[in-house]
């Protein structure tokens, strides 16, 4: 049987995790699926530095022409990350009539369409499996087996690190600081942090989901982001006694023509499948008016998990030679064409502030909420004897434009010494 060679662009953590399956699984990947492959060479930045996992020297380079140019690889897997210079070396192998299996969510997400077209236009594949929810087979299962649905409504924890930091901020009371140092010890959270805990990393992944699920491009540049850095254990603690927990959501709702799609800390009941979610795991909740409601659950980050899915594309790409399956967008030359992407949706909020404790105060920050049709569900007032209080809103459904004008009046009332947060609650 031929020997399928693949040429891996990066040799990081992905990487590392798809080659030590590819090795230790080959004799049964090809008893299983009468598929042999082998990692023919590897592109890296440096070929001298020490690699956590064993490789021969020989199958390094510093070179793409050593992959892209080399006629007996078939298959490319890029997990060196970035835009540049991925883009170019994808495209290069494409025009090569190379396959591409990539983890690359900030590509995908920026470049999909130009990258599909060059895909379909030389006959090969292009799969992206690895680039949402890591291990978690996400874009098969939406892809494949979910074709009969109308999806109207994902919900997803689908970064790693944010999860695992307001777990360990709700569970042990610890502040964000203090946790994000412990993540970054532990290899969750990269030395800059930016791209997870201000949503950044969640909002590419949303942009390829909802695009999928949804049909319709969903970019990058219409997803509303807000991170956890202004998050504290008290939002934490208060929401808990009002029954919630705290999660980084990646949420995309579509009704007809309109979607909304939105990374923020959300609040959801204590009851909800995805308060379960808890460290480093990530979850997907769909939505579809078939199948109903249904959750995908596991590793979404990791050498191993992420390893898995990018195995699997390349099995999968085999198995599909010469019958590729593109993913198209019925809007994607023109995003605003046939979609309205809104920004004015609606949630239920919790609002945090501290207020002078004197009579009268809630009265005026009620009457503001009811000028701009804000309506309140409860309100609890904590501590007694000192000259300010924290005060505890949660509203009914309210609109977010209604709410944000609410909230800048308030912020002039002299006797409201500081609006803390503004957390949307979902069910
Ligand atoms: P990483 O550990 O930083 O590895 C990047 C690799 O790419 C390194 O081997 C590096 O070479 C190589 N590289 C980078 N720029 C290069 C260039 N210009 N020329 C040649 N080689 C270059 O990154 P990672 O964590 O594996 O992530 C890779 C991709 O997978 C990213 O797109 C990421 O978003 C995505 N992803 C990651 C995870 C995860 O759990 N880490 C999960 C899902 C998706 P050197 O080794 O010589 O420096
Ligand atoms: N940094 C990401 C996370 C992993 O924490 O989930 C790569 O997708």
């Amino acid at each position: 049987m031929n020997v399928v060679k693949v040429g891996f662009l990066g040799f990081g953590n992905v990487g590392s995790g798809a080659y030590k399956i590819l090795k230790e699984k080959r004799q049964e990947i090809f008893h299983r699926e009468k598929i042999n492959i082998e990692v023919a060479k590897i592109l890296v930045r440096d070929i001298h530095k020490k690699r956590s996992v064993p490789v021969q020297p020989y199958l390094l380079t510093d070179d793409i022409e050593d992959i892209v140019n080399n006629p007996d690889i078939s298959i490319v897997a890029e997990f060196m990350g970035g835009v540049e210079p991925a883009r170019k070396y994808i495209l290069s192998a494409l025009e090569n009539k190379k396959t591409v299996v990539t983890a690359n969510k900030e590509l995908i997400a920026k470049h999909w369409p130009e990258l599909e077209k060059a895909a379909q236009k030389n006959g090969v594949g292009l799969y992206y499996e690895a680039s949402v929810a890591g291990g978690i087979p996400i874009i098969k299962v939406v892809n494949e087996s979910l074709q009969a649905n109308d999806i109207h409504e994902i919900m997803g924890i689908i970064n790693g690190t944010t999860n695992y930091i307001l777990t360990k901020m709700s569970e042990e009371g610890r502040d964000y600081a203090q946790v994000l140092k412990e993540a970054q010890k532990l290899g969750y959270a990269e030395p800059d942090p930016t791209a997870d805990v201000e949503g950044i990393d969640a909002m590419y992944k949303l942009s390829i989901l909802a695009s999928i699920a949804f049909h319709a491009k969903v970019p990058v540049d219409f997803i509303y982001r807000e991170g956890i850095t202004s998050i504290t254990a008290e939002d934490i603690e208060y929401g808990k006694e009002l029954g919630y927990a705290l999660k980084l959501l990646a949420i995309a709702k579509r009704e007809g023509d309109a979607i909304q799609a939105r990374v923020h800390p959300t609040f959801i009941p204590l009851n909800h499948p995805l308060s379960a979610v808890r460290e480093s795991y990530n979850a997907i909740f769909i939505k579809g008016d078939a199948v109903g409601n249904m959750m995908l659950y596991g590793r979404g980050a990791g050498d191993m998990p992420t390893g898995s899915a990018i195995v699997s594309d390349i099995i999968t790409a085999c198995q599909q030679k010469g019958a590729y399956r593109y993913t198209t967008f019925y809007n994607e030359n023109h995003p605003s064409a046939y979609i309205c992407y809104l920004s004015n949706w609606t949630s239920e909020f919790f609002i945090r502030m501290t207020v002078r404790d004197k009579p009268g105060v809630l009265a005026k920050i009620a009457g503001v909420f009811g000028k701009y049709g804000v309506s309140i569900a409860s309100v609890i007032q904590k501590g007694y004897g000192g000259d300010t209080a924290p005060l505890i809103f949660v509203t009914h459904p309210a609109g977010e434009l209604s709410m944000k004008s609410a909230i800048e009046d308030i912020k002039k009332e002299e006797d409201v010494l500081r609006v803390e947060n503004v957390i949307r609650v979902e069910r």
